[in-house]
C-alpha cells in the first residue's frame, strides 16, 4: 500500500482517500508506529500529513530519518513538509507571515516531476506559521509564496518531495493532480486499483479466510451489511446464511423490500427472515423514557439473533446441545460490515480477530467463539457504494440513507404501541414518497418523522372538530452524522407533505417542522 503517516491531522483519512481516488491504494497508519514496522508493510510510497504542532514545539512528533533513507519515495504535506525539511538539514523558522486560507503562489516550475504542468493560475490551501526558509541538500526549490520562500521542494534523485499546501483539501485547485504526480511520475506506481479489483481481492480472501466453513451474517437493512453479505456470498455462495430479525419498528413496507431486494441481489444465500413483533412490542408496553427504549430494544434484538444464529448453527451441525450446553464443535464465521473509518478510529489493527460475541451484535453464548469476517475494514462509505454498484445491488440499497437500529421505536415520543406505530408508518411512507419525487433523496441525509403521541391538539376538518397528534418532520443535511444542519426543503414540497398527512392519516391534524441544527439538537429525538 502507499502508507499515509497521520501527524495528527483531520486530513490524513482525507488523503488517503485521493490516493485511492487515483487508483491506488492506501491506508493510513500513526505516527507513533516505529519506522522498522512501517518498513515491514512493503510500502509502495509514504504521504506524511499535516499536523497541529509547530517542528520546534516541545513534544512536536519527530520524523525518524531512517523513513527517508529507506529508499522508499516520500511526499511530506504542510507539517510533513516540514518535518521532512527539519529531519533531512533544511531549515524551518516562522516568517512573521502566516497563511491561512486559499493563497496565491509567486512561483512554480511547472517543469518539474511533482508540479509537472501546473501554473500560477491556481488557488492553493495553506494553513501554517512555520515555514521552511532554506531547503536541504539536494533539493530544488520548485514553488514559492509570499509566506513560504520553499513552498514546494524536491529531490527526484532520491524520490523526496514536499509541498507546504494541502494538495488533499478541495479548495486546492489542483491537488489532485499533485498527488498523481507524485504517485505515477514520482514514485513509478502503475494505478490498477479499481472497485473490480477490491471485489476479486476480497473474493479471494473471503475463500481462503472461511475455506470449506460456513458463515452467519445479520442483516440490517443498511447498505454496509448487505455489500459485505453479497462479497462473502460471491466467495461461498450457499454457505452463507443471513439472518433479518424484524422488531416490527421498521417503516412501511420495509421488511418485505428488504427480502425482495435481497433476492435480486444475492443470488444463491439463504435468508432466514425472524419475525419478533410480538416479542419486542411486549417487552416495549408500558415504557416512555428513551434510554430505557434503546436498551429493551437493544436486549431483545441480541435474543432474538442469538436464537436464530443458535438454530442455524444447529442444523448445520456446528453446535450441539442447547443454551448454556451448548459447544462449538466447528468453525463458525460472523460476517459484519465494518468499515475503514471504524477501525482507523478504533486504533487500527490488521487481520482478523477471534471475538466473543458479547462484544459485536451477538452477547451469543459465552462458549460460542465466532471469527470475523470483515470485507470492508479497508473500505470508506462511498467505496462501499460503488461496490454494491458493481456487485449488482440495487440503488434503493447502495443509496439508501440512515436508519436507526431501534427504528421507528425510537420516533414515538411516549409508549410504543402497534397502533401508533402504524399511524407514523403512514405518514412516514408519505414523508419519503414526496421527498422521493422531488428528487431531494440524495441532499437530504435523512428525514425522520416523529409523533408526539401523548400531544394532542384541536383541529377543524370537514367543518368538524378534530383532536389528533402532531407529527414533527425533521429533514437534516449532514456530512457524518456528528453534526447536522436543518434541510431547507422547499415550501411546495413541504406543503404537499402536509396537505396529504392531514389529509391522508386520520390521527394527525397537526404538521411541524424541527428547524434545530446538531448541535444542540440531535437528529433523532430519542
Ligand atoms: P443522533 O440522533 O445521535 O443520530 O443525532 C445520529 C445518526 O445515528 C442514527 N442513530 C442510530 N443508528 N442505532 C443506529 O444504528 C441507533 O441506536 C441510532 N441512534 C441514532 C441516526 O438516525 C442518525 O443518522
Amino acid at each position: 500500500p502507499v502508507l499515509v503517516l497521520d501527524f495528527g491531522a483531520q486530513y490524513a483519512q482525507l488523503i488517503a482517500r485521493r490516493v485511492r481516488e487515483a487508483n491506488v491504494y492506501s491506508e493510513v497508519v500513526p505516527n507513533s508506529m516505529p519506522a522498522q514496522e512501517i518498513l515491514a508493510k512493503n510500502p509502495r510510497a509514504l504521504i506524511l500529513s499535516g499536523g497541529p504542532s509547530s517542528v520546534y514545539a516541545d513534544g512536536a512528533p519527530r520524523l525518524d530519518p531512517a523513513i527517508l533513507e529507506a529508499g522508499i519515495p516520500v511526499l511530506g504535506l504542510c507539517y510533513g513538509f516540514q518535518a521532512m525539511a527539519d529531519a533531512l538539514g533544511g531549515r524551518v523558522a516562522e516568517t512573521g507571515v502566516r497563511e491561512y486560507g486559499a493563497t496565491r503562489l509567486t512561483s512554480v516550475d511547472g517543469d518539474s516531476v511533482l508540479l509537472a504542468g501546473q501554473d500560477l493560475d491556481q488557488n492553493v490551501w495553506m494553513s501554517h506559521g512555520d515555514s521552511v526558509h532554506e531547503a536541504p541538500d539536494g533539493f530544488t526549490v520548485i514553488a514559492e509564496s509570499a509566506g513560504s520562500p520553499v513552498a514546494a521542494f524536491e529531490d527526484a534523485q532520491r524520490r523526496l518531495f514536499g509541498v507546504q499546501w494541502h494538495p488533499e483539501v478541495g479548495h486546492s485547485d489542483r491537488g489532485q493532480e499533485i498527488i498523481e504526480n507524485f504517485l505515477v511520475r514520482g514514485a513509478g506506481i502503475e494505478p490498477e486499483w479499481t472497485t473490480r479489483s477490491v471485489i476479486e481481492e476480497q473474493v479471494e480472501l473471503i475463500r481462503e479466510q472461511i475455506g470449506d466453513g460456513s458463515a452467519i451474517c445479520g442483516l440490517s437493512g443498511g447498505v454496509d451489511s448487505a455489500v459485505a453479505a453479497a462479497l462473502v456470498q460471491r466467495a461461498i455462495g450457499e454457505r452463507l446464511t443471513c439472518v433479518y430479525v424484524n422488531h416490527g419498528l421498521m417503516r412501511k413496507n420495509e421488511s418485505e423490500e428488504i427480502e425482495k431486494a435481497f433476492g435480486a441481489s444475492t443470488g444463491g444465500a439463504k435468508l432466514v427472515m425472524v419475525d419478533a413483533e410480538e416479542r419486542f412490542l411486549t417487552a416495549l408496553a408500558g415504557i416512555t423514557d428513551p434510554e430505557e427504549k434503546r436498551k429493551t430494544i437493544g436486549r431483545e434484538f441480541i435474543r432474538v439473533f442469538e436464537q436464530a444464529q443458535e438454530d442455524i448453527l444447529r442444523e448445520q451441525g456446528v453446535v450441539a446441545g442447547t443454551g448454556d450446553d451448548a459447544h462449538a464443535e466447528a468453525k463458525a464465521f460472523l460476517v459484519q460490515g465494518t468499515l475503514y473509518p471504524d477501525v482507523v478510529e478504533s486504533g487500527g489493527g490488521d487481520g482478523t480477530s477471534n471475538i466473543k460475541s458479547h462484544h459485536n451484535v451477538g452477547g451469543l453464548p459465552d462458549d460460542l467463539q465466532f471469527e470475523l469476517v470483515e470485507p470492508l475494514r479497508a473500505l470508506f462509505k462511498d467505496e462501499v457504494r460503488a461496490v454494491g454498484t458493481e456487485l449488482g445491488l440495487p440503488d434503493e440499497i447502495v443509496h439508501r440513507q440512515p436508519f436507526p437500529g431501534p427504528g421507528l421505536g425510537i420516533r414515538i415520543i411516549g409508549e410504543v404501541t402497534k397502533e401508533r406505530l402504524d399511524v407514523l408508518r403512514e405518514a412516514d411512507a408519505i414523508v419519503r414518497a414526496e421527498l422521493t419525487a422531488a428528487g431531494l433523496d440524495r441532499s437530504i441525509w435523512q428525514c425522520p418523522v416523529v409523533l408526539l403521541a401523548d400531544v394532542r391538539s384541536v383541529g377543524v376538518q370537514g367543518d368538524h372538530r378534530t383532536y389528533g397528534h402532531p407529527v414533527v418532520l425533521r429533514p437534516v443535511t449532514s456530512e457524518d452524522a456528528m453534526t447536522a444542519d436543518w434541510a431547507k426543503v422547499p415550501y411546495d414540497v413541504l406543503s404537499r407533505i402536509s396537505n396529504r398527512i392531514t389529509n391522508e392519516v386520520r390521527e394527525i391534524n397537526r404538521v411541524t417542522l424541527d428547524i434545530t441544527s446538531k448541535p444542540p439538537g440531535t437528529i433523532e429525538w430519542e
